[in-house]
């Protein structure tokens, strides 16, 4: 490793993965100074063994993968974050007949994930990347998820809602999903004091935004780069006037080495140029993204 190299972390799972859903990670406590803005920031995990048959034969688990930063919490017993897998899209695969059957095809790294148990360490680089903005100030919080297009954008954003309401402010999640069961699905997650607005199609999606962007002082969206012209255009229709950072996104991009070196995490902006989502996002601020 090289001067100025990020440090390897080793932390340890306190539950086994569930794919699909967060898990929980324990960090050496003071290993990482406190900050409050963790939600969107990413670690890159390296998702096989030291030594053994697995390291010397699986090379598709050479490269490390992002987990994305839910939520931290420094408690008694350590420094625990939740964290979400950016990864395990199923990719049908021919090769893997022995593996589990529900878990047949499923991204090898997230497979090895799902191996761990209780106690089990993990070596981790990072946190790195910027995280979603948290008000230390009581204010009102819009989260805008599309789960429809991916249920991952819901469990990198919840935690904000418990966040928010931790620094006495009031916070809104609209989520627009495919349909009523996919919703009744996600909702139980929430606080209950979080106001939830839902949306099953654009029509409805549109204007829930339109009716939440006009009173909240902060939005912080999880959808796909495709809304994101949508999104500046209501949300600047809503507003008498739209402050510099008002809209905070989650991109989504290939998160590969964490530091800017290797260039396959690039996102366009708005001037027509592109930036590294790794070291410059992954949260940004949509302004820099749309005309
Ligand atoms: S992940 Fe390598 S440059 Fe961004």
């Amino acid at each position: 490793m090289g001067a100025g190299s990020p440090r390897p972390l080793v932390g340890q799972f306190t539950e086994a993965v569930e794919p699909g859903l967060p898990f929980e990670l324990r960090l050496p406590q003071g290993a990482l100074p406190p900050t409050l803005n963790s939600a969107g920031r990413y670690f890159l995990a390296r998702c096989s063994n030291d030594v053994g048959l697995e390291r010397d034969c699986d090379w598709s688990l050479y490269l490390r993968r992002p987990l994305s930063v839910c939520s931290r919490q420094v408690r008694d017993q350590g420094d625990f974050w939740r964290v979400y897998p950016g990864i395990g899209q199923a990719v049908p695969r021919q090769d893997t007949a022995d593996e589990i059957p529900d878990r047949v095809g499923m991204d090898p790294a997230l497979l090895w994930l799902t191996r761990r148990r209780p106690g089990d360490p993990l070596n981790l680089l990072g946190p790195f990347g910027n995280g979603f903005p948290v008000p230390t100030e009581p204010h009102n919080l819009l989260i805008a998820v599309d789960v429809a297009d991916d249920p991952a954008w819901f469990w990198q954003l919840y935690s904000l809602c418990e966040q928010s309401l931790d620094q006495g402010g009031r916070a809104t999640i609209l989520l627009r999903a495919g349909s009523e069961n996919e919703l009744a699905a996600l909702i139980p997650w929430l606080p209950v004091q979080v106001e939830v607005r839902t949306a099953t199609d654009e029509p409805e999606w549109l204007e829930q935004l339109r009716q939440t962007a006009a009173w909240a002082d902060l939005i912080c969206a999880g959808v796909p780069a495709s809304r994101f012209g949508e999104l500046r255009h209501v949300t600047g229709q809503s507003r008498i006037r739209t402050d510099s950072s008002f809209v905070q996104v989650l991109v989504k991009a290939d998160l590969a080495c964490g530091v800017g070196a290797c260039l396959v995490c690039v996102v366009p902006t708005g001037r027509g140029g592109f930036t590294r989502a790794c070291v410059h996002g992954p949260v940004f601020d949509l302004m820099e993204l749309v005309d």
